[in-house]
């Protein structure tokens, strides 16, 4: 047989309707929030992540499916949602438009990192973006809305970690200072990180095998006046709103875009995949694509991580609540009667389900059992005759009792509230 890709799985029930609450979570609050979907290709010019994520990050040196296709064009499948927003963002005029710029997206992102648990190579990102805004409002709000929404998805207490890189000029300065700190330990650091020293010598910190040592030892940022102002105030801000934080001055994210504030959620629950999301502010990036001056803030939840977080709580499917059974031997008859009452309690907005009209009565009960009905309605040629339908209680009382056919929703509904 063929099997399914390594890192590449089947997201099944129950863990399938765990996806499914947490994207619909998500999609409450950030209605609350003023933000609205779109929704952006899976492929993109692979040269839109090398100028965006960045030529020298792991991400697109190491971990993107790349391919040329058909035509001869070099294509990506995206390993994150930000460059394609962003991208849409400019290609649509959207500064010109009139909307708010606050963007949310759900869906597939595909990295060839290492398959653990918790770490797959396609994943589930939900991702919010706001272009356009650079006041220390906006990172507040961006954090506050990201807390809430993994606090309605069923995390709580949850801690963001917060840094801030600076503006340009405060990265031109540190990125000389870490560079002399580098070139000094160059024998400490790994291949990679030594390759790629002078083109972005903070990629070292972030490196899985550098970046723990270098967080200790290495130089941080050093914040222009300006900068250091608008940190303050995202503290401030986060504090009023009570959503939980701490500084964590190592933090720098592996993607390069980032200015100014940068965060990231993570959990002692999850081994060492342990960010469940992360993002930050990217003043620079719409203008350096091409776009407007338009300065952002935005970041990514993981779901598959989330939804590893979350499979004792939230989240059971709904059950189905009546099951539909055509008892032998019935006639063509009683089988298209059973058939049209499965149409008739579903459009009542009742949960209805069945087996096999053709299948032995007590075949189709054991059916309804496993499905976690609490009420079957049984018809056969009796019934039909008489107009009535067979109410057999499935939990505990387990009688059963003959109603009559017509009116039968008020007296299932009467039925299910007992
Ligand atoms: P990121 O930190 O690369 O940021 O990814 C965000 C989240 O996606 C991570 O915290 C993690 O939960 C999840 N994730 C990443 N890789 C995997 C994987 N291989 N398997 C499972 N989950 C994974 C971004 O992607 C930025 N675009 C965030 C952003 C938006 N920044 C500004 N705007």
């Amino acid at each position: 047989m063929i099997h399914s890709l390594r890192g590449f799985r089947d997201i099944l029930p129950p863990d399938s309707e765990r996806f499914t609450a947490i994207e619909a979570a998500a999609r409450e609050v950030f209605s609350l929030y003023g933000y609205h979907e779109i929704r952006i290709p899976t492929l993109e010019a692979r040269e839109l992540f090398v100028k965006s994520t960045g030529d020298t990050t792991d991400i697109v040196q190491k971990e993107m499916y790349a391919f040329t296709d058909q035509g001869g064009r070099e294509i990506a499948a995206r390993p994150e949602g930000t460059p394609g927003v962003v991208r849409a963002y400019i290609e649509n005029n959207l500064a010109q438009s009139g909307g708010n710029g606050k963007f949310f997206y759900i869906g597939s992102m595909f990295r060839a990192e290492r398959p653990q648990a918790g770490r797959y190579r396609e994943f589930e990102q939900i991702g919010a973006e706001c272009i356009g805004a650079h006041s220390p409002f906006a990172d507040a709000e961006s954090i506050s809305l990201l807390m809430e929404i993994l606090s309605k998805a069923g995390v709580s207490g949850c801690l963001a970690e917060l840094n801030s890189l600076g503006c340009a000029e405060c990265r031109a300065a540190y990125r000389a200072e870490l560079l002399a700190y580098l070139k000094a330990n160059t024998a400490a650091l790994c291949p990679a990180c030594q390759a790629r020293l002078e083109r972005n010598p903070l990629r070292a910190l972030d490196c899985k095998l550098d970046g723990p040592r270098l967080a200790l030892a290495a130089p941080c940022v050093k914040l222009c006046p300006n900068c250091l102002d608008h940190f303050s105030r995202v503290q401030e801000l986060l504090s009023s709103s009570n959503a939980q934080f701490r500084i964590n001055k190592s933090l720098v994210r592996g993607l390069d875009y980032y200015t100014r504030t940068v965060f990231e959620v993570k959990t002692g629950a999850l081994g060492s995949q342990d960010a469940i999301a992360g993002g930050g502010r990217y003043d620079d990036l719409v203008k350096s694509m091409s776009g407007p001056d338009a300065p952002a803030v935005g970041w990514a939840l993981g779901v598959d991580r989330l939804a590893l977080l979350t499979k004792d709580a939230a989240a059971t499917p709904a059950a189905t609540q009546v099951f539909v059974i055509c008892a032998q031997p019935a006639g063509v008859e009683a089988s298209a009667k059973a058939f049209a009452l499965l149409g008739e309690l579903r459009a009542a907005g009742i949960r209805t389900d069945f087996s096999d009209f053709g299948l032995s009565l007590k075949s189709q009960l054991r059916s309804a059992d496993k499905s976690g009905a609490s009420l079957a309605l049984i018809l056969g040629e009796e019934e039909v005759k008489n107009s009535v339908y067979t109410l057999k209680f499935l939990k505990e009382k387990k009688d059963q009792r003959t109603v009559p056919a017509a009116g039968i929703t008020p007296v299932i509904r009467a039925a299910l509230s007992q």
